[in-house]
């Protein structure tokens, strides 16, 4: 699947935008702070319909606006038809800025101009895979990045999954609103009425919570052996990078995963941690606690490994993410690269552009003529490489 053209409304510094692209390669140039990284990031959103880089919607919105659009035109690989997808959001506030009584923020987005109800429904329908700075973040940062990591991935190639991860999350929600609202009322004690109430929440939280674990675990060790492979070759085979992942049901349960089993074992355990979780007024068990562990040569990244090796392990994490997504989908994802090229060495970046394929591109940089010849030298015959200027929230193709 590739893009046609891009077209923006009020979306950070376009007013208006309407782009036609290349189905190869399209570069991105232009001085700092003029608008790049908003194009990669207005496409991305189409595919997890959350920014890379805020979870806010608003600060989406060029200043001074209300609502925001983002409308992608594309060609699918398998029968050449023309889809389109986009997304809006409006904040909710009339022209005046006040809060309207009748409108509230919402987001919406579309397939083929026609609204999707149901999240879950819509993801697959245009994936992109992201290359950005922020990537060293899931080296970096704590647990709740690598969970982000795992459920865009996870939702973009297996749409229950995403549907699975919802009806966890409300059905958590819930749980530590009542245990929140119960010790709002009697902070010392738990009655048995309230033990009761929170079982009932116990078993569909068990019964999702299984089926995401399992997911995770079964992407888990596709993520491992990809991340491996790619890790070796960037490194010279100088290491070896291990992926694992860190959940709490134990290790012989997802080896030999029986989903009543481990419904079961969640069921007991958040049965059993009720009054704990009544003192410290939340859940504190589940795969809401989960992680991915990477090591070097069996020492963590986090702690252990230089600026170097973080970078590599964040580039073979990223490409991992490519080829499952490659697998899955049987198709080649957009590729999104958001400044990579000045933010990595020439090994790291040969490694990057000896995995685009035939796949379409999206490339952002300062100076175009430092990435122009090893672009040339990595593409495919015939494929054409667009070269766009960015100046000030403005886009001309040169
Ligand atoms: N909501 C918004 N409304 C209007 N302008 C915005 C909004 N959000 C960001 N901007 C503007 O967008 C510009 C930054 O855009 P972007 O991040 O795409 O820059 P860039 O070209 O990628 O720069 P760099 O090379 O530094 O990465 C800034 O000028 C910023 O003020
Ligand atoms: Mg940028």
């Amino acid at each position: 699947m590739y893009i046609r053209s891009i077209e923006l409304e009020n979306f950070r510094n376009y007013r208006r935008l309407d782009l036609e692209v290349e189905p190869s390669v399209n570069v991105f140039f232009g001085a700092n702070a003029q608008g790049k990284t908003n194009i990669i990031e207005a496409i991305y959103l189409c595919t997890s319909t959350h920014s890379h880089r805020t979870s806010k919607d608003q600060e989406l919105i060029t200043h001074g606006e209300h609502d925001y659009k983002v409308k992608l035109k594309l060609t699918s690989s398998y029968n050449a038809y023309d889809e389109s997808v986009s997304v809006i959001y409006t904040d909710g506030t009339n022209k005046n800025g006040d809060l309207s009584p009748s409108k509230k923020a919402k987001k919406t987005v579309f397939h083929d101009d026609v609204p999707y109800e149901k999240m879950s429904e819509y993801f697959g329908i245009f994936n992109a895979v992201i290359f950005a700075p922020e990537d060293l973040m899931l080296i970096k940062e704590g647990p709740s990045v690598r969970r982000k990591y795992l459920n865009v991935l996870l939702s973009q190639v297996k749409p229950m999954y995403f549907h699975e991860l919802t009806t966890f999350a409300r059905l958590l929600m819930n749980r530590n609103r009542i245990i929140k609202n119960a010790r709002i009322k009697n902070s010392k004690v738990m009655d048995s009425a309230l033990k009761e109430e929170l079982s009932i929440w116990s078993e569909p939280m068990a019964r999702a919570a299984a089926r995401i674990i399992r997911d995770r675990y079964i992407f888990s060790l596709r993520i491992d052996a990809f991340a491996r492979k790619h890790h070796e070759s960037i490194s010279h085979s100088s290491e070896t990078l291990f992926v694992k992942y860190k959940t709490c049901v134990p290790v012989d349960m997802l080896e030999n995963f029986n989903e009543e089993k481990v419904v079961e074992y969640l069921y007991q355990k958040w049965n059993d941690s009720v009054e704990d979780d009544f003192q410290h007024g939340i859940t504190n068990f589940g795969p809401q606690r989960d992680d991915l562990l990477m090591s070097l040569d069996g020492d963590g990244l986090r702690m252990f490994a230089s600026q170097g090796q973080q970078r590599s392990a964040a580039l073979s994490m990223k490409l991992a993410e490519l080829d499952v997504v490659r697998e899955e989908t049987k198709d080649s994802p957009v590729l999104l690269l958001d400044d990579v090229f000045g933010e990595l060495d020439a090994q790291r970046r040969r490694c990057l552009l000896s995995e685009i394929g035939d796949a379409q591109i999206f490339i952002t940089c300062t100076d175009k003529s430092f990435i122009e010849q090893e672009l040339v030298d990595s593409m495919q015959e015939n494929s054409k490489i667009a070269f766009f200027e960015v100046v000030k929230g403005a886009v001309t193709r040169v």
